[in-house]
């Protein structure tokens, strides 16, 4: 089978498309026949070398990269019990060894979740991860309650996109801080307010919200602090070492809760997330697709930071 294989660290220069081994799945395996996968920074960090000591010192243990995936079942090992061959699923790869820029990936059953009915093998790929990081920044981090005034940072990205649908799900009143060319774009996906941060630095307004979802990490901690109402709280995705000294001293001092987060891969979620997509109260933001063979190019793109909502890799 097809697959972009990276055998050394380095940038998108040293991927490969090559013919690999198809996989044969293990006893609480699914083998999918991947129709799309999404590409996420993370991909660009672990290709990079910047985890090595966790991924391999040298080389990478694993050489092919992706964790987002959507497709179809086309085998299963004999002890799945939740799946059966034709089903489509989707699901985050990345507790698992990734895999997904291939054309075909064997994973534990427990990483997959049955695709939403009402959207595109591409939208659902869109989903897994970044969605998930949303869900879990706002619900479960942030505590997100109906009639908060929530300031997501960063709206317009893989993570934005979600954050700003899944906020007002959850009821929250949403402000979105983008550039002025994805204004419209974000008023689209529901954001009641719009703060353009090439206008207007939010931190510096003297209006406070109750909860603050970061997926940029731009601005310092006692900036994001002095945006918070008293008894609020900040969210961030973009890991911020000055928060593991500063946070539990504002705590204490001001009842602000302040944390950076690491989202799981968690089945449930991705069930929580498509009631939402079933619903229409969320709708993947796709940006551009590119093929498999095209995966370089892809994540050089992403790379460049300004990608508005999700870029997916198809066929
Ligand atoms: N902790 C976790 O578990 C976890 C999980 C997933 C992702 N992450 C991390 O979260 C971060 C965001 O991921 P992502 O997938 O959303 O990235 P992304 O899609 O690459 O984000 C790009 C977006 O960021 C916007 N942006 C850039 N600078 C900005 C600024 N100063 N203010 C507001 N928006 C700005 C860009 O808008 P413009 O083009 O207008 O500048 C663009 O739309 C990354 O660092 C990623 O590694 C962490």
């Amino acid at each position: 089978m097809k697959a972009i294989v990276f055998k050394k660290y380095g940038s998108p220069d040293d991927l490969q498309l090559m013919a690999v081994a198809k996989p044969t799945p293990e006893a609480d395996e699914v083998l999918v026949k991947v129709e799309a996968t999404a590409v996420n920074q993370a991909d660009n960090h672990l290709l990079s070398g910047m985890l090595r000591f966790s991924t391999g010192l040298l080389k990478p243990k694993q050489q092919i990269l992706g964790s987002d995936i959507a497709g179809r079942v086309e085998a299963v090992g004999s002890n799945v019990t939740q799946f059966q061959v034709g089903d489509a699923v989707f699901g985050d790869l990345s507790g698992y060894g990734r895999g997904g820029f291939a054309a075909y990936v064997a994973v534990p059953e427990s990483a997959l979740a049955l695709k939403p009915a009402n959207i595109s093998f591409a939208e659902a790929a869109a989903v897994p991860m970044t969605a998930v990081t949303a869900l879990q920044g706002l619900r479960d981090k942030g505590q997100i309650q109906p009639g908060q005034q929530v300031l997501i940072n960063g709206a317009s990205g893989g993570v934005g996109t979600f954050a700003v649908q899944i906020a007002r799900a959850l009821g929250g009143e949403v402000t979105a801080v983008v550039s002025a060319r994805n204004i419209e774009m974000v008023r689209t996906i529901g954001a009641n307010h719009v703060i353009d941060y090439t206008q207007e630095d939010f931190t510096q307004t003297g209006q406070q919200y109750d909860l603050i979802f970061d997926t940029v990490g731009n601005h310092s901690v006692r900036a994001y602090k002095r945006a918070l109402k008293a008894n609020g709280r900040f969210v961030t995705c973009a890991f911020l070492p000055a928060l593991l000294l500063l946070a539990p001293w504002f705590s204490w001092r001001e009842g602000k809760t302040m944390v950076n987060m690491m989202a799981k891969p968690n089945q449930n979620d991705l069930v929580f997330m498509t009631g939402l997509l079933e619903a229409g109260k969320v709708i993947p933001v796709i940006d551009r697709c590119y093929s498999l063979k095209d995966t370089a190019d892809a994540l050089r793109y992403l790379g460049e930071g300004h990608a508005r909502g999700k870029v997916i890799i198809t066929g």
